[in-house]
């Protein structure tokens, strides 16, 4: 058997319990890598891993927006797996639709600590011991909605776009130390939470909303949670040595 693109890597992957994270745990095992699935919800967590080889996979509950937890789940990793070579950001919330008026504090924080401030968290705990080893790679999920705006999800685009901004900002920082930072946007993605930015708004039936993210897409299909893993395996690999900053679209062509 030829050895995986990640085998002997180690990769934590937040957000891990559904979707995204999910499809990118199962594709890294698959390559060879330890994964760390950290995920707010841990019998998600639990349930993905029951697919994985054990030995390979650990499960640590985590609340991205919390630095304590974060901290807490970078050094068991560490206590586990001895090192860690990449960090998967997957882990977000959605936002209905909603009115910039009607949009309280309170859920704009919410968004933008789930989706933006846990990209810090995650790479605050984790850099200092890829510095170390001078290697690393980063990837972020943000969103085809970090460039190209939708109405009605204010703070969803604009906690995206700090994502995007906080990438490349990063990829420069870490370059020196050879640790490479980059970003996937995807477009409409057929996970549950397709479902939470559909849901809430009473005024349209929810297949005439879906059939709205579909026509955004000019290659008129979801984007399967599998695709965004495959092209987070290319930048955790080293098939992408010299791809930093990247800001990758995997969205059907939504973005152009
Ligand atoms: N689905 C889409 O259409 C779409 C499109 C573009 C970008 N994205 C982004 O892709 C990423 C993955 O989304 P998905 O569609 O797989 O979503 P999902 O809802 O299927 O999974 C998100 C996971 O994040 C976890 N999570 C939420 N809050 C957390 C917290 N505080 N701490 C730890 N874990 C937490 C949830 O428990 C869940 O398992 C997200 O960042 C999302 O914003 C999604």
């Amino acid at each position: 058997m030829t050895p995986g693109l990640l085998q002997g890597k180690t990769a934590i992957v937040t957000g891990a319990g559904s979707g995204m994270g999910k499809a990118a745990a199962r594709l890294f095992a698959q390559q060879g890598a330890n994964v760390v699935l950290a995920d707010l919800n841990e019998q998600a967590a639990e349930q993905a891993a029951v697919e994985l080889n054990r030995q390979q996979a650990l499960v640590i509950r985590t609340d991205v927006t919390d630095d304590d937890s974060v901290k807490e789940m970078v050094s068991e990793t560490l206590e586990t797996f001895g090192h860690v070579d990449v960090l998967v950001n997957s882990a977000g919330v959605a936002q209905v639709f909603t009115p910039v008026e009607q949009l309280s504090p309170e859920q704009w924080d919410k968004i933008m600590n789930v989706n933006a401030k846990s990209v810090f968290l995650t790479s605050r705990h984790v850099v200092p011991f890829m510095k170390k080893r001078m290697r690393g790679t980063i990837i972020n999920i943000a969103s085809i909605a970090g460039v190209r705006a939708r109405p009605g999800l204010n703070a969803y685009c604009a906690s995206k776009g700090a994502v995007i901004l906080f990438t490349k900002a990063l990829a420069l920082e870490l370059a020196p130390y050879q640790i490479r930072v980059n970003a996937i946007n995807p477009g409409p993605a057929e996970t549950p939470m397709l479902g939470q930015f559909l849901s809430g708004d009473a005024g349209q039936a929810e297949e005439q909303k879906r059939k709205i993210f579909l026509e955004s897409v000019p290659l008129r299909r979801l984007i399967q949670p599998e695709e965004i893993a495959q092209a987070a395996l290319y930048l955790a690999s080293d098939l992408a040595k010299s791809v930093t900053g990247e800001i990758m679209n995997v969205d059907g062509g939504r973005g152009i």
